[in-house]
């Protein structure tokens, strides 16, 4: 087994779970309205902390390292879709857009929620509706993210989200990509 990985990009991933939860949670009537906007400035905090490590961080947590020119992502998707696609050690070159899409969704969405406190745009109805479907597309693109993690994990019989708790995946052999 080798450490991919680190422990701050853990701690962001699930922060980001658990305050996005959280957010959404706050919006039906559970009574807990209040932790709508303290929840989403988390959620925030936590895109601005992961966007620093992207580049000042370890090997697997950097944007060079898993986000791909376009021709790289399509050769991946043909392999997939031949069924011959190697194993990735780092996020594969589909799930690093996806990690790029993830991370934008919730900030954009964090920042039309913020811009509604502002004097400017105080109770404006244009960036409520904005606010409210980047929240929509966030649960989309979640979905998405969900099911190309048990995908992947089932295609190369690893445990993904367990290595997103312990860090770890088992070592590199053969045609896997390091
Ligand atoms: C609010 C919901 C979620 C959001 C916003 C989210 C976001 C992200 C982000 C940004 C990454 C990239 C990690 C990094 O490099 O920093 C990631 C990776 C990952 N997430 Fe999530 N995630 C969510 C829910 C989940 C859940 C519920 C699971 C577990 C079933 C999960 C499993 C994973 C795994 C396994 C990876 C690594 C994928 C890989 O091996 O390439 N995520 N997620
Ligand atoms: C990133 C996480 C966030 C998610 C997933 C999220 C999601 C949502 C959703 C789904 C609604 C619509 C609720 C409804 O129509 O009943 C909403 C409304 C709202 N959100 Fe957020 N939000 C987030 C962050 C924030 C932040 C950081 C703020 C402000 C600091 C904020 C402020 C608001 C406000 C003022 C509304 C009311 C608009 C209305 O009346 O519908 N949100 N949010």
């Amino acid at each position: 087994m080798i450490q991919v990985w680190d422990r701050l990009v853990r701690l962001l991933h699930w922060a980001l779970v658990a305050s996005i939860a959280t957010a959404w949670l706050s919006t039906l009537d559970l009574g807990i309205g209040w932790a709508h906007e303290r929840s989403g400035y988390v959620a925030a905090a936590a895109v601005s902390i992961r966007l620093m490590w992207g580049w000042a961080g370890r090997r697997y947590a950097r944007f060079a390292q898993f986000v791909h020119r376009p021709s790289v992502v399509m050769d991946y998707s043909r392999q997939l879709w031949r069924h011959v696609e190697p194993r990735h050690i780092g996020h594969n070159p589909l799930g690093g857009w996806m990690v790029v899409a993830l991370l934008t969704c919730v900030g954009g969405t964090a920042f039309t929620g913020w811009l509604q406190t502002t004097d400017r745009y105080w109770g404006s109805e244009p960036l409520e509706i904005i606010h409210t479907w980047m929240a929509w597309g966030l649960l989309g693109l979640i979905a998405l993210h969900l099911v190309g993690v048990v995908f992947t994990s089932l295609r190369h019989r690893e445990n993904l989200a367990l290595a997103m708790i312990t860090g770890r995946k088992a070592a590199p052999h053969g045609d896997d990509v390091a």
